[in-house]
């Protein structure tokens, strides 16, 4: 068993109580063992975090690996002519290569800016690579191909038969759901209802139901968008994925800008949980979502940057800034403290996926998704008498990230990091 203490640590431990403490974190392999001081126990290693805060690394509920390497092709269109123009050909266009090297880019940008865990979305076809990619570097998600059975606009290399679609989503769930060490898990990701055949739908609602896995689409995030599923299904989109059967605790939806009160209380009866994109949501124009109005309403709702090309980086730091500044001038000052925030990058995330008594916190028995930060540079410093969350919320910054550790292993670390090996 290996052992690692991180010690001294300003800890952010987003527990039930909101704890703020001082000391060490025992980490046992994949798991948190003992926070407290726990003084000189004998152990593999010893992180020294003195002058350092440490907190549970962030899960981003909306991300698309696949478009990593599209970065910045985003400017000045919204949803349905920056898919079709922009974003489709280029899926089209990849290769297995070419989706492995933009799986990996963006993986090495999460886990670089904090990010433990994503709840992903790839393109119709490679996703096995994408999967390799996600294996092999040790971050924590939940993926899954893309499906898309519908629709003129979609380039041929992209449409698909539903049957193949639903045949090949159920291999990769086979393979690589619940694989290593439980760190991988597959979703059904029909794209959005207007990509989507009815029977693709109802076929996709039976295998998440069979297999218990999450099914992860796009809802509600632009008004031409909306205008569209109206004319094809005669419903408005969250009415009509409850009237399909899908809206439950499974059914992840990004963005939901644009709901009607009917919609609302839906997601909040079945228990559906919602994805935020604010700088996706901005740069697409597509509106700004009336998560207060949600939370209020005790909906579980996450944060996600998106891909890269609606957003230009994956930065959680940047998602969280936006997500509190955006509804300022709508609701007042204190709409979506940094409390709050945080609270839907860490635990919020853990909770969109089932995975809060696993991950989100810091806390003996739970993994150890952990990320730690030296907030002594000249943008952050002299701040230390302001709320520690409050400085990560809105001083902090990527380039502050000295560690990132998921699963009880350093996946990134930099020189300002101290490290004793009790073997050496
Ligand atoms: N809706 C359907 N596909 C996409 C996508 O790739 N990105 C975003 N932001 N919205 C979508
Ligand atoms: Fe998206």
């Amino acid at each position: 068993m290996l052992k690692t203490l991180i010690q001294n640590a300003e800890i952010i431990t987003m527990n039930k109580s909101d704890d703020i403490v001082y000391g060490d974190i025992l980490v046992e392999d994949d798991r948190i063992t003992a926070i407290g001081t726990l003084g000189d126990i004998p152990v593999d290693k010893i992180i020294d975090a003195r002058r350092k805060t440490v907190l549970p690394g962030f899960v981003q509920t909306h991300i698309h690996l696949c478009q990593t390497l599209f970065r910045g092709r985003a400017d000045d269109l919204e949803l349905l002519d920056w898919l079709k123009l922009r974003i489709w050909p280029l899926e089209a266009a990849h290769d297995s290569d070419s989706i492995y090297y933009s799986a990996m880019l963006g993986i090495g940008e999460l886990i670089q800016s904090g990010t433990t865990t994503i709840v992903d979305m790839e393109t119709v076809h490679h996703t096995d690579h994408a999967f390799q990619a996600i294996e092999q570097s040790g971050i924590r998600a939940v993926s899954g191909k893309v499906m898309m059975d519908y629709g003129d606009d979609v380039p041929s290399g992209l449409l698909e038969n539903t049957s193949d679609s639903l045949d090949e989503s159920v291999q990769l769930l086979e393979k690589w759901h619940n694989r290593a060490n439980g760190r991988i898990q597959y979703a059904f990701c029909p794209r959005f209802v207007v990509s989507c055949t009815e029977d693709l739908l109802v076929q996709v609602r039976d295998l998440s139901n069979q297999y218990h896995v999450h099914v992860h689409t796009h809802a509600s995030e632009n008004r031409g968008e909306i205008a569209l599923v109206e004319a094809q299904r005669g419903m408005r989109n969250v009415v009509y994925l409850n009237h399909l059967g899908l809206a439950n605790e499974r059914l992840i939806l990004a963005h939901c800008i644009w709901l009607d009160d009917e919609e609302k209380e839906i997601i909040r009866t079945r228990g559906v949980k919602v994805t935020h994109c604010p700088g996706s949501n901005l740069k697409l124009a597509s509106g700004i979502a009336e998560i207060p109005q949600l939370l209020d309403a005790h909906c579980h709702v996450g944060l996600g940057a998106d891909g890269a090309p609606c957003n230009n980086n994956l930065d959680m730091f940047q998602e969280m800034r936006l997500c509190a500044l955006i509804q300022k001038p709508i609701y007042g000052p204190t709409a979506m403290n940094a409390r709050t925030v945080l609270r839907m990058a860490t635990m919020g995330g853990a909770e969109i996926i089932g995975q809060e008594d696993t991950i989100g916190s810091i806390e003996v028995g739970k993994k150890a998704d952990i990320i730690m930060l030296d907030l002594n540079d000249f943008h952050v410093y002299p701040s230390f008498d302001v709320d520690p969350i409050s400085r990560v919320v809105y001083s902090a910054t990527r380039s502050d990230v000295v560690m990132t550790m998921v699963d009880g292993k350093v996946l990134m670390e930099d020189r300002r990091l101290h490290t004793v090996d009790k073997d050496i």
